[in-house]
């Protein structure tokens, strides 16, 4: 039986543009307060809503959502690939990466974009510079890390070590970088304990596996170095994981992912309004999701 918690009487907001988070689970989400800070600093009235929908309803429900005044929705776990093909349309990087987070339903047409990539970028490029990187170490071979990788070899950082618990993964994700990118061949896989002989100096690693979100545990065993000019972007954010911390002990800098949940929820709005990016009131956005995760 369908479990989905998207109902037709949800959707009866009698002139309130919505905007739509679709998931299945949804409900640890900050999207919604994200965005919602953002369209109250805009004084845009648009309301963004959160559903926990099935597999066997998603396709229904992004088709009835425009019908009902939804002007787009953001699409998460498990739905990003099935959302890929029910577009009229799409971003060149949704196109790349064969997977989408936002919806626009614009002229009765379904328009697909995927902000993680270029979210995470636009983060990264606030606290350093990542041209000046030699290459990147890439931990996991899951949503997020296909979206890294894409977003990598698209600015042209094209040495790329993916390291992934299965290996069959990160083998897979290895083929079809190396198919979408021809010219930029130094992709390789390789197994999460060849990590520290992986690192050298100017080397970004991104860790984008589920692992540390407790506070404790690494993907990788915790180096007892880390060299000059090398950086972390971890993907968990709200907690200082057990990679960050030895990060800093080394003198080392890093990121956690607020930043790519914001900026990935800023680039979505912004193609929703149609409006440029610097439009979008990411500090507030940033502010939002930062009281939310250290208030008790
Ligand atoms: P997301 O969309 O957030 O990337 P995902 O597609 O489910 O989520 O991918 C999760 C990633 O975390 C995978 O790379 C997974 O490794 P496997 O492919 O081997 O499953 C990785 N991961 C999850 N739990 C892990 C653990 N305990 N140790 C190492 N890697 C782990």
């Amino acid at each position: 039986m369908s479990k989905s918690t998207l109902t037709t009487e949800l959707l009866t907001i009698p002139g309130l543009p919505t905007l739509w988070l679709l998931g299945r689970p949804v409900s640890h989400s900050l999207s919604p307060l994200i965005q919602n800070s953002a369209l109250q600093k805009l004084q845009r009235k648009i309301l963004y809503l959160a559903a926990s929908v099935d597999n066997e309803d998603f396709a229904g429900v992004v088709r009835s959502l425009p019908k009902m005044g939804a002007i787009g929705a953001n699409v998460t776990v498990p739905h990003k690939v099935s959302a890929f093909q029910l577009c009229h349309e799409h971003t060149e990087r949704a196109k790349k990466m064969g997977a989408v987070n936002t919806l626009i339903f614009r002229d009765n047409r379904i328009v697909g974009d995927n902000t993680d990539g270029i979210g995470w970028w636009n983060s990264l490029g606030q606290d350093c510079n990542p041209q000046a990187f030699q290459g990147a170490i890439v931990i996991g071979a899951g949503g997020a890390a296909r979206a890294v990788c894409h977003t990598l070899l698209m600015h042209g950082i094209s040495r790329l070590r993916l390291l992934n618990r299965t290996e069959e993964k990160a083998r897979a994700l290895v083929e079809e970088l190396r198919k979408a990118y021809p010219g930029q061949n130094d992709v390789r896989a390789a197994k999460l304990t060849e990590f520290a002989e992986l690192l050298e100096r100017e080397t970004l690693v991104v860790q984008t596996t589920s692992v540390g979100m407790k506070g404790e545990g690494s993907p990788v065993k915790l180096p007892d170095f880390w060299p000059q000019g090398s950086y972390l972007s971890e993907l968990i954010y709200g907690r200082t994981t057990p990679l960050m911390k030895t990060v800093l002990q080394h003198g080392g800098a890093c990121q956690d992912g607020l930043g790519m949940l914001c900026g990935q929820a800023a680039e979505s709005l912004a193609g929703w309004l149609g409006v440029p990016f610097e439009e979008i009131p990411i500090d507030a956005m940033m502010k939002a999701a930062r009281e939310r995760i250290t208030s008790p």
